[in-house]
């Protein structure tokens, strides 16, 4: 079964469409609009730009999107990390910071939020996600060892290398293949976590790193059955489970939506069923949790906790506030609990949905099912003729932005980074353009033009050449490299 939301021509609303796949038919309708569970209460001009203005923006941008200044962009698709909009609660929530150095009344509120809603029993707060995956890695990784998980994250990935790991997917096929329709591509290949057991020994691995949803792969979510059979398998030989649950909320709505058994649940208990089928989690609040800044690292095991506990004052701050200023805890706590409400979860889907619904019936190869966080272009279909040497997807993303101010950013070879041993390129057989929406952010009007733009690009895309890479750093090198067109 496949969920979708769609414009009804006969009623003028927005329904929720069940499509059985297998038998290629529409089984239920249920009129349901995903409109937003909020009113605009103040607004942020933004720049609209000419043609001229852009091509000279994203010249000297390098034709890295990561690289064009902010007031250049019209539409900022480019993440959906610490740009959502925060609740008047939230902004409330500032004001009540305490700015103690030490045992802030902030940190034992979001402790207090998070016992509750994750279920975790020991909090380790960070500047943002990668400081938690830092010091996760340095504490459990050894030399040698590896890291099955379902399809790396630049950030996770880097810091398991550093701290002497080497990662290996193990997710499913599907999630490899943009066309599958198969509702859960997060999940995990059991086989294949089964093989790297057997050739490497349970002692080499000091964890399975699970991501809920995959944003590498499109946003796709993993099932609550996956999980459970994750962890079956890892308990017959100590393995511990951690999990990067940035998306976790989301992933629990495409679970109550998708999986049987979950219709009747809450987004908030299926969260917390999935963090209980795991041992530890590293979370970036800048998407879910719906703040500007903040993260940090959850633990049940009490001597991996004693060594975090000790290790964040040395890269962080003290372990009451881990580089956070005591209002951004605060407003986190409060941002956690509104990101588990049904009511924002399926008006935050649903806009995704919607932008992607009007791709698909444009023609547009996006990666399908539609993912939680965003739309992912599938460059190499757009552009056949690029091969993937130049960076399809790199300019891809460049020439949406020369086309409408949209700024997007790539996913593909660029974002994969070169082989350690061989030092070529690493070529992901996904080479995708992530249009990422921002929570609470955008109105339904500039989907409308988002997709009008992707739509003028695609139609004139026989003439758009490829780009050659001219500076590249050594480590994550999508954020700062910069290319010239071919
Ligand atoms: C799945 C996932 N994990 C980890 C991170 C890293 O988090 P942060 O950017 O807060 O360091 C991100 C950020 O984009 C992410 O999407």
């Amino acid at each position: 079964m496949i969920w979708i939301i769609k414009f009804d021509d006969l009623t003028g609303q927005f329904c929720n469409i069940i499509l059985d796949v297998k038998n290629n038919i529409m089984t239920k309708v249920i009129k349901h609009s995903w409109a937003e569970p909020y009113k605009i209460k103040m607004v942020e001009p933004v720049f609209m730009s000419t043609l001229e203005h852009r091509k000279e923006a994203i010249k000297e941008a390098g034709y890295n999107t990561f690289l064009l200044k902010s007031k250049d962009v019209y539409i900022d698709l480019l993440t959906d990390s610490g740009t959502s909009a925060m609740s008047d609660r939230q902004w409330a929530g500032l004001m009540m910071g305490d700015e103690a150095y030490a045992g802030s009344r902030n940190f034992y509120n979001l402790e207090d939020v998070i016992h509750e809603y994750y279920g975790y029993k020991h909090l380790v707060p960070t500047h943002q996600g990668r400081g938690a995956e830092h010091i996760i890695s340095q504490i459990m990784i050894k030399d040698g060892d590896v890291l099955p998980g379902n399809m790396y994250f630049t950030t996770t990935k880097l810091h398991q290398e550093m701290a002497g790991g080497k990662f290996i997917d193990i997710i499913v096929d599907e999630a490899h293949d943009p066309d599958s329709l198969f509702l859960f591509k997060g999940n995990v290949n059991l086989d294949k976590l089964q093989e790297v057991i057997d050739t490497y020994g349970a002692d080499k691995i000091p964890y399975v790193s699970i991501a809920t949803t995959v944003n590498m792969a499109g946003g796709q979510p993993i099932s609550m059955q996956n999980m459970k059979d994750i962890r079956a398998l890892t308990a017959k030989y100590g393995i511990k489970v951690i999990h990067d649950m940035t998306r976790v909320a989301e992933n629990a709505f495409m679970i109550q939506q998708n999986e049987e058994g979950y219709a009747d649940k809450t987004v908030a208990e299926i969260t917390r069923e999935l963090c209980d089928l795991t041992d530890g989690a590293t979370m970036s609040a800048k998407k879910d949790a719906m703040v500007n800044i903040g993260g940090f690292l959850a633990i049940n095991d009490d001597d991996i906790f004693d060594e975090a506990r000790n290790m964040v004052v040395i890269f962080e701050g003290l372990h009451t506030y881990g580089g956070m200023a005591g209002r951004d805890m605060e407003a986190m706590a409060i941002g956690i609990v509104e990101s588990v409400q049904d009511d924002h979860m399926r008006a935050r889907v649903g806009q995704v949905q919607y932008l992607g619904q009007q791709l698909i019936d444009f023609g547009v190869p996006i990666v399908k099912p539609v993912g939680t966080h965003g739309i992912f272009l599938d460059a190499k279909a757009f552009l056949p003729h690029v091969s993937q040497d130049k960076f399809p997807a790199q300019t891809l993303a460049a020439e949406l932005y020369l086309d409408s101010g949209v700024r997007a950013m790539e996913r593909g070879v660029v974002s994969a980074g070169r082989n350690k041993e061989t030092g070529e390129h690493n070529y992901p057989k996904l080479e995708l353009v992530r249009l990422t929406i921002p929570r609470r952010v955008y109105t339904q009007a500039h989907m409308d033009v988002v997709a009008e733009s992707v739509e003028t690009v695609f139609a004139n895309r026989e003439n758009i050449n490829g780009m050659k890479m001219v500076y590249e750093p050594k480590y994550l090198r999508f954020f700062q490299a910069k290319f010239e067109k071919l």
